[in-house]
């Protein structure tokens, strides 16, 4: 018997509907969803362990920095933490992020509460679309809440050790250089303009965890025409965010990153579909795909402008 078959026992607390965070609970199985607090981090600590993210510890401490990101938690009689949730608004776009359940509470409806919980969340901040990559064991239950599936990212690896010689620091009028603090305001501008959504802090968090290591592309006239930004974690250098006007600008970002990462295994995750170029160019490298997580759009879709082209997401939100 589900226990959350009857919708009639779904008791809302109304004092936190204004901002979207609703505690939700179901009187007779005694779970409750509620937004996380400080308390619930240790146990966390335990659950993270469920889903693939748990593979680096700094991902879930970035993401709660983030403006406005919000977290909800099923509780569960005993206080067990049965499952959780993340929620982070980047403006027109929603990322839910982070869903996992306890093995024996699975299959109980807790997954798509949560979900909602998450989405409502979501648009109570304005976004128009929310966006997820969703598991293969996450499909149904987000297309039931109305999702539908777009592209599957690719992870591409490059394991060999041997890199290309590093490019000229000009080539045909473009120069790539270190991004620097002082820089990120104008590329905030670039990125929102080319993602379609509110990025900067994720884009923050990230070079300030990995200071010096993103570089920029600018043309003859000065204008930013690509970035990345390299972090380590892992067994392998993630490249992200990683976006480029040309395949041409992101062969010479990519030729340059390549050539300061040394040996270790470089991982790059693109969003597009296959006909996007960063599949060409990655495997012009010599990186190798496989089919990962499907994007999965609600409300959408919400496609970028056209100008630039997004080789590598960012590394510790899907975006
Ligand atoms: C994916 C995951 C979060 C789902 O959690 P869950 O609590 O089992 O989710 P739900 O119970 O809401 O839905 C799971 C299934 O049970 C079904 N279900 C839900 N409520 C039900 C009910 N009352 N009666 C019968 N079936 C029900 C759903 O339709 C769904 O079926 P489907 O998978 O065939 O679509 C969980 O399996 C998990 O943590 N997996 C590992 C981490 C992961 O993959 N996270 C997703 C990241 S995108």
């Amino acid at each position: 018997m589900p226990l959350f078959a009857r919708k009639k026992d779904l008791e809302v607390d109304e004092t936190g509907a204004r901002s979207g965070l609703r505690d939700v609970a179901w009187p007779e199985s005694g779970v409750r969803i509620r937004q996380m607090d400080d308390a619930d981090l240790g146990r966390i600590l335990e659950l993270r362990s469920v889903v693939r993210w748990s593979a680096d510890p700094r991902a879930f401490d970035l993401l709660r920095g983030v403006r406005d990101a919000r977290w909800a938690v099923a509780e569960a009689p005993g206080a067990v933490l049965a499952g959780m949730v993340g929620a982070v608004p980047l403006g027109s776009i929603g990322v839910l992020c982070h869903l996992a359940v306890r093995d024996g509470y699975r299959g109980l409806g807790l997954g798509a509460a949560l979900s909602s919980w998450a989405v409502a969340y979501l648009k109570s901040r304005g976004a128009k679309t929310v966006r997820l990559y969703a598991t293969r064991q996450a499909e149904g239950l987000y297309r039931s809440l109305g999702f539908r599936a777009s592209a599957a990212r690719t992870v591409y690896r490059l394991e060999e050790a041997s890199r290309p010689p590093g490019p000229p620091r000009r080539a045909d009028g473009y120069e790539v250089g270190t991004l620097t603090f002082a820089g990120l305001p104008e590329l905030y501008g670039v990125d929102r303009w080319g993602y379609g959504a509110d990025r900067s802090h994720l884009v923050f968090a990230t070079l300030r965890l990995h200071p010096g290591n993103g570089l920029v592309a600018r043309d003859s006239s000065g204008r930013i025409k690509g970035y990345l930004i390299r972090s380590a974690g892992g067994d392998a250098i993630r490249l992200g965010p990683f976006v480029a006007a040309t395949p041409y600008v992101a062969r010479l970002l990519l030729a340059r990153a390549l050539g300061e990462t040394g040996p270790s295994p470089v991982r790059v995750i693109v969003p597009g579909p296959e006909d996007c170029p960063a599949h060409a160019v990655l495997r012009e490298f010599g990186f190798r795909g496989r089919k990962d997580r499907l994007l999965m759009e609600l409300g959408g879709p919400n496609d970028p402008p056209a100008g630039l082209v997004h080789y590598g997401t960012t590394p510790y939100l899907a975006t």
